[in-house]
């Protein structure tokens, strides 16, 4: 099995995936790309099946592991990690109509079906039982995202799954827990606040991104951009960074830089979503156009993604006591959203994020 084969399967899976997800199982570039696969896929048959298997970040088909992951080789391990599988093997005999079945559910949010010739390994995972308390699992997802923090610190190679297993398990947790707020972790140290607001924050965009009905995809991609938005204060001196008391006009220029460095550092990274450079970089800019970084065109608007992390930034920020404020009553942050509505946040959204929070008893 050559990689050059395996990789052309698989660019044109990954393109039916994912325009089954945007039109539906029945367009008809869906079919072109599953045909084109289908046929691939006869060459890729050892002994009668392919295997492909989720090995840490990379991938295993039969007994070939991948010694680069490409792009597409990137998106279908994120895919199957996120759909919590970590085996498929598929078998001779396959029909054009059970693999395109296949495809349809590797595209919605449903679980993967296995059918006669497909069989699907799926990963454990851990949630919410009884013997796991709520916070028991919050402070297990809190664990990693530090861990991945620190490894970011230090310049070591990131572990794109380990991240994206955190964003899995944040989701996993909000789907269980109606009350949003009651998931959020408190900063118990001043210097726990960057990985601590940074899981907030994905938690609380997760939360607007599934109560808007975003496709779940999406709304993984959308956890993880919260999660990095803030990453380049990594690279912000650690005495600016933690400094416990106003910043001086040189230190606050170096803090503004953190979106730029933010996105600059996710842009080094192969398999990240293009979504979270854009936070990183825009989600200190405004509804109006205004904030910073300051870009060419001063009107472009900041994506709608950026516009939630805004909210979500907000609203953790205010909400957390810091060594030079108290913190903030929710009561009094929703009236400030609301003020801020049309001007520093997309108004859709501020009403959208306190009615999904009233309807939820959060407020
Ligand atoms: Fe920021
Ligand atoms: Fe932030």
């Amino acid at each position: 099995m050559t990689e050059g084969r395996i990789s052309d399967f698989t660019a044109s899976l990954m393109a039916a995936f994912s325009n089954c997800a945007l039109y539906s199982a029945s367009h008809p570039i869906v079919g072109e790309f599953a045909a084109k696969a289908f046929v691939q896929l006869k060459d890729l048959y050892e002994n009668g099946a392919l295997s492909i298997t989720l090995l840490g970040e990379g991938l295993v088909f039969n007994n070939t592991p991948l010694a680069e992951m490409g792009i597409h080789f990137g998106s279908l391990a994120r895919k199957l990690r996120r759909k919590g599988i970590e085996k498929i093997e598929i078998r001779e005999g396959l029909s054009a109509d059970e693999f395109r079945k296949f495809i349809s559910g590797m595209a919605s949010n449903e679980h993967v079906l296995k059918s006669e010739h497909i069989s699907v390994g799926i990963i454990e995972l851990r949630t919410r039982s009884d013997d796991c308390s709520l916070t028991a699992f919050v402070e297990d997802n809190l664990a990693k995202i530090k861990e991945a923090f620190k490894r970011i610190s230090n310049k070591e190679k990131l572990d794109m799954g380990r991240l994206e297993d955190s964003v899995a398990g944040l989701l996993t947790t909000l789907k269980k827990e109606a009350n949003v707020l009651s998931i959020l972790s408190p900063v118990k140290a001043y210097n726990e606040y960057t990985y601590t607001h940074a899981t907030n924050v994905s938690v609380l965009t997760i939360f607007q991104a599934e109560t808007l009905g975003m496709h779940e995809e999406l709304v993984c991609d959308v956890g993880l951009a919260g999660l990095l938005h803030d990453v380049g204060k990594l690279f912000v001196p650690v005495e600016v960074l933690e400094k416990q008391s106003k910043l001086d006009p040189d230190e606050w220029e170096l803090m503004k830089l953190h979106p730029l460095r933010g996105a600059r550092y996710l842009s080094t990274l192969p398999n990240m979503p293009r979504l979270a450079m854009v936070v990183a970089f825009e989600h200190h800019r405004k509804f109006d156009g205004s904030g910073y970084p300051g870009t060419r065109e001063e009107e472009e608007k900041q994506h709608l993604i950026s516009q939630m992390v805004a909210i979500s930034d907000f609203f953790d920020a205010l909400r957390t006591e810091r060594p030079y404020r108290k913190s903030v009553g929710v009561a009094s942050i929703v009236n400030l959203l609301k003020e801020g509505a049309g001007t520093e946040f997309n108004p859709f959204l501020v009403d959208h994020f306190i009615a999904a929070l009233t309807r939820s008893n959060t407020l």
